[in-house]
């Protein structure tokens, strides 16, 4: 039933106006890419510059203070971030209501479901979490996120987040979504 449930959501999305006449998604769409966007042509660079190492320094030094950047452009009321249930950084912890849509997420997965470009989760009268799903979808994520060949690496993160939880993905995997908390 639940399931049920958060895909009837997918199909609200398209009909949801706040004040400023921008609709949720729209504001979902535009503010995950901002981030998106952002960490991936940082993340690019370091990779390019000084290989997985560099690119690790950068995840873990500037990923969360980037994402602050990102929220400072974003409108009043709007918020961005990424959430994982197999979270390397505690601080991307989800939170209780974001488990629910990321277990209905994976539910859809392991039904061979195309995932859904958005979901947007009602929280209160005037205010929405709009969910945008992430994959492994590119053979660097494995570099970090699968089963970590390069030994040197894999300490470091080892030594930077002791309770890591993200690794041992496999390609297409589902990984976490980024969540726009939007408030009118
Ligand atoms: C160079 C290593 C590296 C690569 C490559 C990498 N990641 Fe990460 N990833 C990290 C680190 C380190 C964190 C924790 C960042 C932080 O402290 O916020 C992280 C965090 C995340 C998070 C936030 C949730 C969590 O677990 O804390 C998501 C989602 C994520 N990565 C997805 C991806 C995807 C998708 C790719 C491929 C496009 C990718 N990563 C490639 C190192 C990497």
């Amino acid at each position: 039933m639940k399931l049920i449930k958060s895909i009837a959501l997918v199909s609200l999305t398209t009909s949801l106006l706040i004040a400023q006449g921008q609709s949720i998604v729209d504001i979902g769409e535009q503010s995950s890419k901002l981030l998106l966007k952002t960490l991936g042509s940082s993340m690019k660079k370091n990779m390019k510059a000084g290989g997985p190492m560099k690119a690790l320094d950068f995840c873990s030094q500037e990923a969360y203070t980037l994402t602050e950047k990102v929220n400072k452009k974003l409108p009043k009321g709007v918020t961005v971030k990424r959430i994982s249930i197999k979270y390397r950084n505690p601080a991307n912890k989800p939170e209780a209501d974001e488990v629910a849509v990321l277990k209905a997420l994976a539910k859809l997965k392991s039904a061979n479901v195309i995932l859904p470009q958005q979901i947007i989760q009602k929280i209160d009268t005037d205010s929405y979490k709009y969910y945008k799903p992430l994959t492994i979808n590119k053979k660097v994520c494995m570099k970090c996120h699968g089963n970590i060949q390069n030994v040197a690496l894999k300490h470091a993160i080892k030594e930077r987040y002791p309770a890591d939880k993200a690794t041992h993905y496999k390609m297409g995997d589902l990984r976490g979504a980024i969540v726009v908390t939007i408030k009118k």
